[in-house]
């Protein structure tokens, strides 16, 4: 029980829980021993989400979790099995009644809608929780476009920031209408945003054709994904995707990337952004690195355990 005490005061003695507040509360690579280190618990409000990366199979959630969990008042407690490879079995309840349906959380300054029961993710992915935060110092009067967008939580951030526009672009409609519903639930206006369901690689070159330039976009791709334009791979696709949306950058325009993807190294993603503004003669400046945060530690020497990748890149011309 140490590890999960020693990971829960850290984060206490550094005021990250606030009422409602989403956070990883337990990041097992990093914070845990031999036993925990393929597990993670996020915290929902009083609900929380415990995953369990393939490598754990066959042991299930250990008591100590629960204990832990119960003894800090949990509400409830659901469980996700993650493969390495394929589409993760539904959640299942291990202590109390998570709600039926979608509930409210917040990060400073946002709120979102995320599920417990009858999703594969709960709908908003915490180790992006610092990117939110940038947005939403960072976007006031801006154009946003943001790819890849799935419940739409950096939308929501650029918009509370004060962006002028988001345009909001992911293949799944579910996940449109559920970015739909949080852009509402933060008070933003309709009139300033449009949401498309469709695919970036019909949309990109389509937003070129209809005259649009943004002074930001976004691109958080999956590693793979299969779409009506075909397939999609960071591992063959990452300089195209990078050549369209550079495209669509205003003059002095902000590029953020990012990756999810331990395969992928940083000098292999760098050398593909590289290539990409070079068939667009565009320079870029790095303003910042996108790395996993500090609630999402992890050993030093396990280099392939940092998954999340990216950089924040402004265009020079
Ligand atoms: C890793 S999630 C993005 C997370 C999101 N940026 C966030 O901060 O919550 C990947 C999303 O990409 C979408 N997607 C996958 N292939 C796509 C494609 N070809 N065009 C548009 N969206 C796609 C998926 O539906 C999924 O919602």
């Amino acid at each position: 029980m140490k590890e999960l005490e020693r990971a829960w005061r850290w984060r206490e003695e550094r005021g990250l829980f606030g009422e409602l507040q989403a956070l990883r509360v337990f990041h097992g690579p990093g914070e845990g021993g031999k036993e925990l280190r393929a597990f993670a618990i996020d915290r929902f409000g009083g609900h929380y989400w415990v995953t369990q990366w393939e490598r754990a199979a066959g042991g299930g959630v250990p008591a100590k979790i629960l204990d832990f969990l119960r003894a800090r008042g949990a509400a409830s407690v659901v469980t996700l099995s993650r493969p390495e490879q394929g589409v993760p079995e539904e959640p299942q309840v291990l202590l109390g009644e998570p709600p039926e349906g979608r509930f409210t959380v917040k990060e400073p300054g946002l709120k979102f809608h995320v599920q417990m029961l009858k999703a594969r993710h709960p709908g908003l992915f915490l180790d992006h929780a610092p990117l939110r935060q940038w947005l939403f110092r960072r976007a006031r009067g801006w154009r946003v476009l943001n790819t890849f967008s799935y419940t739409g939580s950096l939308s929501v951030a650029a918009g509370a920031g004060g962006a002028a526009h988001v345009t909001t672009l992911d293949l799944a409609k579910p996940a449109i209408q559920w970015a739909e519903q949080n852009w509402a639930l933060n008070g933003l206006a309709s009139e300033s945003a449009r949401f498309i369901a469709g695919d970036v690689f019909e949309w990109l070159p389509r937003l070129r054709r209809e005259g649009k330039l943004f002074d930001c976009v976004i691109l958080d791709p999956p590693s793979f994904s299969r779409g009506k334009k075909g397939s999609f791979s960071t591992a063959k696709d990452l300089k195209k995707l990078h050549a369209e949306a550079m495209a669509l950058l205003a003059p002095g325009g902000v590029l953020v990337t990012s990756i999810n993807s331990a395969q992928i190294s940083w000098s292999r993603y760098e050398a593909d952004v590289l290539s990409a503004a070079r068939e667009c003669r565009r320079e870029f400046e790095i303003l910042s690195r996108i790395d996993l945060p500090e609630t999402f530690p992890t050993r030093l020497g396990s280099e392939e355990d940092r998954y999340l990748k990216g950089w924040i890149l402004r265009a020079r011309q």
